[in-house]
């Protein structure tokens, strides 16, 4: 296996091109405009895994965007590994803030810059080269599937009925996603955790429609401004959720593992200044890193109404808007969160307000055991291609389809992420370091190796 990294040396700049090639096509998951880039992707990514030596490989349709998956099967007693990512991307937008435009990716600071580049085209597609280099050196231990979807970004609506429908031939003893990201590149860390997410759009209703601010301002409820004292109303002075039961299930984390998560390297002075803010701001009693891993939260994403053109327009808007995340830790359950927040919201609504509360995509938190034989695998992985321990971690982000992976293909999931928080995901100038693409390619066959031996062991 030493010949990873001459493989990857040999190959590095077909490795890029190819990488180059996904990040040129707009699958932007959102937009319905996009939607035959999204297919488009789909088919590319098939003819790379059946070049690299899938021995099956299709795009199959969905009532969304197609799923792509492939296998090749080497003798069905060895065990196998089934990868997961998406294809699929974040719309791009605000344009005016890429240094380079999002979907004609370059080479800049030993960085690869495109959207997609980390989330999650780059980082799937280690997986793809991978492959690649285990069939093409005769390296690959146990069998492999892929499961490649793109419809992550909006809630992987498909996936479900598509694991319900396919559950034979999606069977697998462990799932392997890179979607997540680790501490630095010299302090690598495994994702051992993954928030839930209830998301929420509410509209609030005053007047039948926009009315002069003069004749009527004063004695009607203007919109925007109850919105307002309504979501100023959603925490307390100690920043916590003031949603009636919003805790009751958070699971309680004791003070040593508190102890040894605070241990991880984490530098509050760099934090500040890498995001230009004085001070941060999160829940009394927490850390930092607390805060953004065991402890659920509350943002609003967005928030309109009424006139924002050039200039002045006296105004008393008819209604206002907010798209409303949170983001939930074990044990709470996103459908019950849900309906906590709808019936407090609509109970806030001052005199003469009207709200409707509408539910978009949400899912469940994730935990996993270090203990288990993949975190086991992975971990060693690491240690071989890094030269350190890896750090176990828990994310503050979601990845809602992966707790019903567990639910539906009974199998359990290891968080090999390579990206790092400062790539701008979801951000306008998205990267992805050459050094991550590369180093992601050399440990994910150390990780099949591994775990294959430990599964061995284990029977
Ligand atoms: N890859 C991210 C999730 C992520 C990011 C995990 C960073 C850990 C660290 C994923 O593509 C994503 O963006 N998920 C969404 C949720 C989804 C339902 C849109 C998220 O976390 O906001
Ligand atoms: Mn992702
Ligand atoms: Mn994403």
């Amino acid at each position: 296996m030493q010949g990873v990294k001459d493989y990857i040396e040999t190959h590095k700049e077909r490795f890029l091109e190819e990488l180059f090639d996904l990040l040129r096509i707009p699958s932007i998951s959102a937009d319905s405009a996009y939607a035959k880039d999204v297919a488009k992707t789909a088919q590319v990514i098939k003819s790379k895994l059946q070049e690299a030596g899938a021995d099956r490989a299709e795009v199959f349709s969905t009532k969304g965007h197609p799923i792509v998956f492939a296998e090749k099967i080497l003798n069905p007693s060895l065990p196998t590994v089934m990868v997961y990512g998406h294809y699929d991307v974040q719309p791009p937008d605000p344009l005016d803030l890429w240094t380079s435009p999002p979907f004609e990716p370059e080479v800049r600071d030993s960085k690869i810059f495109a959207r997609g580049a980390c989330d999650d085209k780059g980082q799937m597609y280690m997986h793809v080269k991978a492959f690649e280099y285990m069939v093409a050196n005769e390296e690959l231990p146990c069998n492999v599937k892929f499961m490649i979807e793109g419809e992550e970004e909006v809630g992987s609506s498909s996936l479900g009925t598509f694991c319900e429908e396919h559950k034979s031939m999606l069977s697998c003893d462990v799932i392997l996603v890179s979607d997540t990201s680790m501490i630095a590149n010299d302090v690598p860390s495994i994702t051992t955790g993954l928030r839930g997410l209830s998301y929420v759009e509410v509209e609030v209703t005053g007047p039948n429609r926009d009315l002069h601010s003069g004749t009527y301002g004063g004695a009607v409820a203007n919109p925007v401004n109850a919105l307002c004292e309504m979501i100023s109303q959603l925490k307390d002075d100690k920043n916590q959720i003031t949603i009636p039961g919003f805790y009751d299930k958070v699971q309680v984390i004791s003070s040593d593992e508190r102890k040894a998560m605070n241990e991880a390297p984490f530098d509050l002075d760099t934090y500040k200044s890498a995001l230009a803010i004085e001070e941060v701001n999160g829940e009394t009693g927490y850390t930092t890193l607390e805060r953004t891993s065991i402890r659920p939260t509350l943002d609003v994403n967005g928030i309109w109404g009424g006139y924002t053109g050039e200039g002045a327009k006296t105004v008393l808007p008819s209604k206002a808007y907010a798209k409303i995340s949170m983001r939930l830790v074990p044990n709470q359950n996103h459908d019950e969160i849900t309906k906590l927040f709808s019936d407090y919201f609509v109970r806030l609504a001052p005199d003469g307000i009207k709200v409707k509360v509408t539910p978009h995509h949400g899912g469940q938190p994730y935990v996993t055991e270090v203990s288990s034989i993949e975190y086991q695998a992975a971990a060693k992985a690491y240690k071989k291609s890094f030269g350190v321990d890896a750090i176990p971690q828990r994310s503050g982000g979601s990845i809602p389809i992966i707790p019903l992976f567990e639910e539906v293909l009974d199998s359990k999931t290891v968080l090999m992420g390579f990206g790092l928080d400062s790539d701008n995901i979801h951000s306008p100038d998205e990267n992805y370091g050459l050094f991550n693409y590369f180093k992601g390619i050399e440990t994910i066959p150390y990780f099949y190796k591994y775990y294959t031996e430990m599964k061995s062991d284990e029977n």
